[in-house]
């Protein structure tokens, strides 16, 4: 079983071209993170996962005191080739499974999109409240939210039923934003209304999941021996040919991006 490590070091060249967000969709989405954590010049932003920097370069450009950090290299490598020169943010190599690199109740707005869930729960909530700061801080989860009959769901959906037939637990990622939601308001915190923040049109097609699919070392998050992936990934190429008949036609699908949040301590004006 391979580590996350070299699954996204491996994928960072790929990754924009496979799971890349339009840019102007990127430029709203920080928008609306400055709005819905209540974020003034000079706080500070901490990103879990950061990647790329899709999100995060827009971030950092804002009059915001930015920290992104991620366990992988080869992502933070392209991050960095986004920043502008003389750029002011913090981009740094860690593991959200170990201490996150903020001091105790220094930060405004934690956020994470589509990473919480590669990390353990219970340690971003300790985190999180450790570096909230007392006078009101947010945490915002970020993620995509495909049309659900557009092909890309559906695909997903067959790959997922397939796996759980085989014994592999799967835990989406909507389920789990929602957990890690909750456990924040167990501890204190305020539920926030979602967010749709951001939507695009994207052009899918059974053969471009699957591809997907192949390229990557995980699927639905885990690492399922080679061979058995193959094979899942063969159940599922069966049931695409039965369900759409050929492969490879693309069908426009409507995509949102959603942010969800609770706010911690006293709410800010
Ligand atoms: C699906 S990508 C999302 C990247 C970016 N947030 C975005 O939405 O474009 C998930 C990212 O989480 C990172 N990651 C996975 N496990 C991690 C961990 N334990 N600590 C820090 N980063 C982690 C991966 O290296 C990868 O860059």
């Amino acid at each position: 079983v391979s580590s996350p490590i070299a699954s996204f070091d491996g994928q960072s060249g790929a990754f924009d071209g496979r799971a890349g967000l339009p840019e102007a969709a990127c430029a709203a989405i920080a928008a609306a993170i400055l709005d819905l954590g209540n974020l003034k010049p000079g706080d500070h932003l901490l990103e879990c996962g950061a990647g790329t920097g899709q999100i995060g370069a827009w971030l950092a450009r804002e009059a915001v005191s930015y920290v992104g950090f991620d366990l992988s290299e080869g992502m933070l490598d392209a991050f960095r080739s986004r920043l502008p020169a003389g750029s002011t943010a913090t981009v740094v190599l860690c593991d959200g499974d170990g201490r996150w690199p903020a001091a105790d109740g220094s930060v405004r707005v934690v956020f994470g999109a589509r990473s919480f869930h590669l990390m353990s729960t219970e340690h971003v909530v300790d985190e999180t409240c450790r570096v909230a700061a007392p006078d009101g801080a947010a945490l915002i989860v970020g993620r995509v939210q495909r049309d659900r009959d557009g092909v890309a769901a559906r695909m997903r959906r067959t790959l997922h039923q397939i796996m759980r037939a085989r014994g592999f637990e799967l835990r989406p990622g909507e389920a789990h934003a929602g957990q890690l939601l909750d456990a924040c308001v167990a501890r204190g915190a305020t539920r926030l209304e979602d967010r749709v923040v951001a939507s695009w049109t994207s052009a899918e097609s059974p053969a471009r999941s699957l591809r997907g699919w192949r390229e990557k070392e995980r699927v639905a998050g885990l690492h399922p021996p080679p061979a058995e992936k193959a094979a899942i990934l063969d159940e599922v190429e069966a049931w695409a040919r039965e369900t759409f008949g050929a492969l490879e036609p693309e069908r426009a699908s409507e995509d949102r991006f959603i942010l969800q949040a609770v706010s911690i301590g006293a709410p800010r004006t």
